[in-house]
């Protein structure tokens, strides 16, 4: 039988080749499966070693049963997983080549389209952006976040407890034997961090986009109705490659804006931002981070998740869901943008409720005003930086300070606890070398451990500064993705300890208060850039030779954009 499939170029006809790809395939498969039925990839990202994603092989059982209903061949594709815990220097570093290879192996095989199972932080992203860059009709299912676990009567969130926990040892409010009672309470269930953490973040955000079936996502990891919605899933696979929605076809500049407004409301990770600057740059879609400031800034904060409130992901399904918070700002959100369903979101959320006003709060009564992402600039961050105010403290959101400048994490480390370093809970801390470049991968230290003799004296946040990313688990006043990074020459290389800056993010504006004359006078700091050495081969070196910048995504240069799904030359 020809079809007008993709993979007909492998299976239809009786040549040699077409024999040799339909015969290895065989193994027991009927010979039914290469007649012209649509072939579906699973792409999975389970691995023990992203224990996260670990149960994403039952939830693809669920997304095959459904893909055979509805009368296609499922074929389970495993990919580049990455565990946010475990990755060393950064999870980050590899995004970039996860989603190359994926969207490489689904080019180079016979598939129709694609199922996308993810969850932990850098796994969504990645599927996403292969999916965009090889253009096949693709859905996502996020694994879910795990279930609450308890400690001596307490809810712990991921991450976020582990950051609050282990400030409180070190400020003597807590005993270290207690701290190590709690990690066996942390991790309750399967399933991803139950804060409004990254891995949370980019599942809604991902629904938001319209690629994930509307009210999926938020779905706890062990919920029999994320089977449920699995199998929803294997069987629109199938409908989306009959109607060729591939993502090019239904993705445009209104779904970012939708999920910019989303990423809001639910006071998500800064790092959805430069996830979602490279989707979009996959795309073709022109997104800057100044999109993040002037669509997201004024929408209302209205899920009380740590680390911006006080509650987890199993608490905002039992509320009502995201679909409930999306319907709150739905006058803001744009209503041409379509879903994977070929329905405008904004048409899915008629039915959603809110069932507790103090986890989702009503539009009337939001958690905060104005919570979105602010982007600064000045003469520390001429290609910007962000800093999200809702994790932030209030009185420091304006501060001027004198610089305590670390020239990486190592250095930090080594001199933070000093009871004679010079610094007060007035002091800027300044943290360089951890841009994309500089500690390639761009890793989640942002969020430097206040200095113990500061945390003794009940100080708990101060304002912070650097180049890196921080954990979207992670709270306090901190200043993220200053770019040009201190590697690429940016002025953060020349900042010196006791330089005054000025943060003020009501004016969006992050300032060095040095003369002109004595800026352009001054040279990079010697141990930043020595910090920062080349690496000479393997995946390191192709990503520090090519890695563009915080505010275009960190992706890869030679990666931004689409190659399609044009199937090559024969193999034999
Ligand atoms: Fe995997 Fe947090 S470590 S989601
Ligand atoms: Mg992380």
């Amino acid at each position: 039988m020809v079809t007008n499939l993709r993979t007909a170029e492998w299976y239809s006809g009786d040549d040699r080749n077409a024999y040799i790809h339909r015969a290895w395939m065989r193994r027991g498969v009927p010979a039914s499966a290469f007649d012209g039925r649509p072939q579906i990839a699973i792409a999975n990202t389970a691995s023990d070693l992203t224990p996260c994603n670990a149960h994403l092989t039952e939830v693809a059982q669920s997304v095959k049963n459904g893909i055979y209903e509805a009368g296609g061949v499922p074929l389970e594709l495993p990919v580049v997983s990455l565990g946010e815990t475990q990755v060393r220097p950064t999870a980050m570093l590899w995004r970039n080549m996860a989603a190359m290879a994926t969207e490489e192996m689904l080019r180079a095989n016979p598939i129709d389209g694609v199922v996308l199972l993810g969850g932990c932080d850098k796994t969504i992203p990645s599927l996403l952006m292969a999916a965009a860059s090889v253009d096949l009709p693709a859905v996502v299912v996020p694994g879910g976040p795990m279930l609450t676990g308890h400690f001596r009567g307490e809810a712990l969130g991921c991450g976020t407890d582990v950051w609050r926990l282990s400030e409180e040892v070190r400020g003597g409010t807590l005993s270290q034997e207690d701290f190590m009672k709690s990690e066996s309470s942390m991790i309750r269930s399967k399933g991803h961090c139950n804060t409004m953490g990254t891995a949370s973040s980019m599942a809604l955000v991902a629904e938001a986009l319209g690629t994930v079936i509307p009210g999926l996502a938020g779905t706890p990891a062990p919920d029999a109705r994320l089977l449920e919605a699995a199998h929803e899933t294997g069987r629109l696979a199938v409908q989306l490659v009959a109607d060729d929605r591939r993502p090019s076809t239904f993705l445009t500049k209104a779904n970012f804006h939708n999920a910019i407004v989303a990423l809001a409301a639910i006071g998500g990770s800064t790092n959805a931002v430069v996830h979602l600057l490279a989707i979009a740059g996959r795309l073709g879609i022109d997104l800057t981070i100044d999109d993040f400031d002037r669509i997201g800034a004024e929408v209302p904060l209205l899920v009380n998740l740590q680390p911006s409130g006080k509650y987890l992901m199993d608490d905002l399904q039992r509320a009502g869901g995201f679909l409930a918070v999306l319907r709150e700002v739905r006058d803001l959100l744009d209503p041409t943008a379509l879903t994977i369903t070929g329905r405008p979101l904004v048409d899915h959320l008629d039915n959603a409720r809110i069932w507790d006003r103090d986890v989702i709060t009503p539009r009337d009564a939001p958690l905060q005003p104005a919570a979105g992402i602010s982007v600064l600039r000045g003469s520390l961050a001429p290609g910007g930086a962000i800093i999200k105010p809702s994790a932030a403290s209030p009185h420091l959101l304006k501060h001027r300070g004198r610089a305590v400048v670390f020239d990486s994490i190592e250095d930090f480390r080594a001199r933070i606890d000093d009871p004679d370093l010079e610094i007060d809970e007035t002091s800027i801390m300044v943290l360089r070398g951890c841009g994309p470049k500089g500690y390639p991968g761009m890793p989640e230290v942002s969020n430097m451990p206040l200095p113990k003799k500061l945390l003794e004296r009940g100080v708990r946040d101060m304002v912070r500064v650097c180049d890196g990313r921080m954990s979207g688990t992670a709270y306090g006043t901190v200043v993220l993705h200053v770019t040009p990074e201190a590697a690429a020459g940016g002025p953060l290389s020349v900042v010196q300890t006791g330089d005054w800056i000025t943060l003020d993010v009501r004016n969006r504006r992050l300032d060095l208060d040095v003369s002109d004359e004595e800026f352009s006078a001054r040279r990079p700091n010697e141990a930043t850039l020595e910090g920062f050495a080349a690496p000479r081969r393997g995946w390191e070196r192709l990503y520090v030779d090519h890695v563009l910048q915080a505010d275009q995504g960190a992706d890869l240069d030679f990666l931004v954009g689409a190659s399609g799904s044009k199937v090559s030359r024969e193999s034999h």
